[in-house]
């Protein structure tokens, strides 16, 4: 009888605190998309005002990648390069590949869209076009001289997609009347964690910004067994919080100092995430966590975060292989990313765009300015071994 009680309890036990089997492993893209994503965050974080940022590179990378295929020597070469691919068919089977994986996920928790608008009057270079078709990407086109119809149109397909998560992610500004084309992507995801935290456990706590300012945040609270790696050369520890949705979890990475952040973001940014990922393992006891619900949204410019990573030809070298007849360039890159964690899960966002010019009327921005402050973490959403999102909150 007593036997038969304690099976009982442990069988209970195991059943609220079981631990999710991590079923997947690392691959060759996954690893190329840790390393790019994670040095865009670096540069993101740098180059931000806002000490919270969130991101997801991958919808950057998606449209270097698509671009790509209407460049040749230099310019293709850097791309690569950032996407740690070996070539550019590999790259095109990668992403090309990611694209109609992610655009057939269930739709309830996941999609992922890639759009073309073409200005009207101009056609799309044959090999562009089949290059799209096979990124999954639909093709439109639109009269870019009327930007504000031009945005009023962009804007109808990004908010169906984002599901009202951003809206109206595109101004009279981030087009160009002069555009030819403009690419697109959208990644919505929306997560459920496999263990909520309850409501009424969460409560104003301590939150120190830095060594000398502290504040008040609420702060969600479980006591439960999680996956856990301590790792003293990066300075941080980190625990895992898988979600239902299957293959998705959030990783959080905690620097050992208040004010450690900007040191675990640039040895991060030189080795990637993923190695630190999956060494975690089940803790050998319970984890006493409290984390902070949060909201963050940022508007990155991505045109003065790619040439310090050494893209540069997007912008200046002209692509022949895009537009039929001209040779173009990309004005601006930019992303505009959204996450909310709270007791339930998390929803995150993006909305990324490359607006394509004609080479001649190509401008130059302004030298970026860095704003370096301190924070406190990082965090990133992963699906299986892909970064989807990143991003790091400080208050
Ligand atoms: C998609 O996910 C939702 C929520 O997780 C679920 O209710 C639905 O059955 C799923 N649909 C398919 C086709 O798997
Ligand atoms: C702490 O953060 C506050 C607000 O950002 C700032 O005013 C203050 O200078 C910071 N202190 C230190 C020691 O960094």
């Amino acid at each position: 009888m007593e036997c038969l009680i304690l099976l009982f309890l442990v069988a209970m036990a195991s059943t609220a605190d079981s631990i999710l089997d991590h079923e997947y492993s690392r691959t060759p893209l996954g690893d190329n998309i840790d390393k790019a994503s994670v040095k865009l965050l670096k540069e993101a974080y740098l180059a931000s005002e806002n000490t919270n940022v969130v991101t997801s590179p991958l919808g950057v990378l998606l449209l270097l990648s698509l671009y790509s295929s209407g460049t040749q020597g230099k310019t293709r070469d850097e791309i690569t390069e950032l996407l740690g691919a070996t070539g550019y068919k590999e790259m095109f089977d990668s992403y090309s590949g990611l694209s109609n994986e992610y655009a057939s996920m269930n739709s309830s928790y996941l999609s992922l869209a890639n759009k073309i608008y073409v200005a009207s009057g101009y056609d799309l270079n044959d090999e562009f076009l089949n290059t799209a078709r096979a990124y999954n990407t639909e093709v439109d086109s639109v009269d870019f001289h009327n930007v504000e119809n031009a945005a009023h149109v962009i804007n109808q397909w990004a908010n169906k997609q984002l599901r009202g998560l951003i809206k109206d992610p595109v101004s009279k500004t981030s087009l160009d009347k002069d555009a030819l084309v403009a690419l697109f992507n959208v990644i919505y995801f929306k997560g459920h964690w496999h263990v909520p935290f309850q409501v009424e456990s969460t409560e104003m706590k301590d939150f120190h910004v830095n060594k000398s300012l502290t504040v008040k945040k609420p702060m969600m609270h479980l006591s439960k067994s999680l996956f856990f790696h301590a790792n003293d050369q990066l300075g941080a520890k980190m625990i895992e919080l898988p979600y239902q949705e299957p293959g998705f979890r959030m990783v959080v990475i905690l620097p050992n100092e208040v004010d450690g952040l900007p040191d675990v973001l640039e040895k991060v940014a030189q080795k990637g995430l993923l190695e630190d990922v999956f060494a975690l393992s089940p803790a050998r006891r319970k984890i006493n966590l409290y984390l902070p619900k949060f909201d963050i949204k940022s508007s990155l410019d991505f045109t003065q975060i790619l040439p310090k990573l050494g893209v540069n030809g997007i912008f200046s070298g002209g692509a022949s292989g895009i537009v039929n007849g001209r040779s173009v360039a990309i004005s601006k890159i930019f992303q505009e990313a959204i996450v909310n964690v709270d007791e339930e899960g998390a929803r995150a966002g993006a909305f990324t765009g490359a607006v394509i010019v004609p080479l001649s009327t190509r401008y130059r921005r302004p030298p970026p300015m860095d704003f370096i402050v301190d924070h406190p973490f990082l965090f990133t959403i992963l699906h299986e071994d892909v970064i989807v999102f990143l991003g790091t909150y400080t208050h």
